[in-house]
């Protein structure tokens, strides 16, 4: 008895609050960037009650509630949490590339998971959508973070994806076949997909993930080429919308992005190579695309020393570019591109690094810090929950120095980050 209290003292400073303590807490900063209103307010004040605001306004319009913690920032610029729609955790770049990552057993990649997702909050995102893993550790993950066990962003988990025999979702294809390697969520016709999709529902899954076409870290791949069947496709979509679940789709390849839109997909992942008609079908459709178009700098200047495959990095090579112009394309025409980066190709901690290439490549400021708050948190079915600054909003707060408006480069480096109220970084003046 006597060594378990022990052990629950010494372990307690390392364990992050379950829930916001029933406090209220006056925020005060130079300046608050709501993304809805779209610009920032100077002298930025806010009441936060139970990890939710309760009031927002100026340090003369609110003053602080009796008995109420006092939070100053002064200089700093407060946004809400940011969220990042395509990460895995479970990855990390430096071990994990090419043939590297089957040399280590399957505990590794959670135990890199939980650094990961500490990594990813200290950066700001207090939001992730995990976008598959090989079974279902991230679920483990995301409950421990959610019961106050470790420090990590909200997460939406996907489970293993689900796809066909050889594809880019599952199975990957590193291995011969005597190793009879196949991924958790591989299957074969609509009805096997709707079972893969039964059973991630069941294992506890937030989305699901499934590809319509090749990938750069498969093997044997091809970006343009469909993968799965337009039935099989819609079996997955229509098997997850029928239980309240959304789909990601990952597609490169044109035909394959078109035939995940039609098949009723809720989010392109990648969304590489675009034409006219699929963004107007994207539009049409209200399908968000999520365009991780950072990572091609790291995989291109990293990727050999990683033991990244030369097939990968030849994709690499041919995509990157491509993705680009596709992403400066569909922002001109008004699609819904949102904040997604594929953490793991690069390391996690890095995902604010994305915010210039989307201003670089046809975004104002206001528009990449939107794809990452308001607009994220709509694809999620989250709007007024997350990415927001108002009454109702979860305590999710970041501040920055200098004015992420003027310079998006600013979210780079952020030194205070709030998740439901509960202060993770900074905060201590
Ligand atoms: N997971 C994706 C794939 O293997 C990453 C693509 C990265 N490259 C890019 N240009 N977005 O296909």
């Amino acid at each position: 008895m006597k060594h378990l209290l022990l052990a629950i003292t010494a372990a307690a400073p390392l364990i992050a609050p379950v829930h916001a303590a029933a406090e209220t807490i006056y925020l005060t900063a130079g300046g608050m960037l709501d993304p809805a209103a779209g610009r920032i307010v100077e002298n930025a004040a806010l009441i936060i009650e139970d990890g939710k605001i309760v009031s927002v306004g100026t340090m003369s319009s609110l003053t602080a509630p009796e008995g109420a913690r006092e939070i100053t920032l002064s200089g700093k610029t407060v946004l809400p949490g940011l969220i990042d729609m395509h990460v895995h955790l479970t990855g990390d770049p430096t071990k994990g590339g090419g043939y590297s990552a089957l040399g280590y057993p399957g505990e590794r990649f959670v135990i890199w998971a939980v650094t990961n997702a500490e990594k990813t909050l200290m950066a700001g995102f207090t939001t992730v959508r995990n976008t598959g893993a090989d079974g279902y550790e991230v679920l483990a993950l995301r409950d421990a973070v959610n019961e106050g066990e470790i420090p990590g962003p909200r997460i939406f988990a996907a489970g293993p994806p689900v796809g066909i025999v050889g594809g880019h979702c599952s199975d990957n294809n590193y291995l011969p076949p005597e190793a009879e390697a196949t991924g958790e969520g591989v299957a074969t016709g609509p009805w096997e997909m709707r079972a893969k999709v039964r059973q991630n529902i069941k294992y506890g899954v937030d989305f699901i993930k499934t590809c319509s076409t090749g990938g750069v870290f498969s093997k044997g791949t091809l970006l343009g080429a469909p993968q799965g069947t337009p039935e099989e496709l819609a079996a997955i979509v229509d098997e997850a919308h029928m239980r309240g679940l959304k789909v990601a789709v990952h597609a490169h390849g044109t035909i394959g992005i078109k035939n995940a839109i039609r098949a009723g997909a809720d989010t392109i992942e990648h969304a590489s190579y675009l034409d006219d008609e699929a963004i107007s079908l994207a539009k049409r459709n209200g399908v968000y695309l999520s365009m991780d178009i950072y990572n091609t700098e790291y995989t291109l200047s990293e990727g050999e020393k990683n033991g990244v495959l030369e097939e990968s990095l030849e994709k690499e090579r041919q995509v990157g570019g491509v993705q680009r112009e596709s992403f400066r394309k569909a922002v001109k025409a008004g699609a819904k591109v949102v904040f997604g980066t594929d953490a793991a190709i690069y390391p996690h901690g890095d995902n604010a690094m994305q915010f210039s290439r989307m201003v670089q490549f046809g975004m104002t400021p206001l528009q990449a810090i939107r794809a990452a708050t308001s607009l994220a948190a709509e694809a999620l079915g989250k709007s007024g929950d997350l990415g927001c600054l108002s009454a109702g909003c979860a305590a999710d707060l970041i501040a920055v120095s200098g004015d992420p408006l003027d310079d998006v480069s600013a979210l780079e480096t952020v030194d205070f980050v709030m998740k439901e109220g509960v202060i993770y970084k900074g905060g201590a003046e």
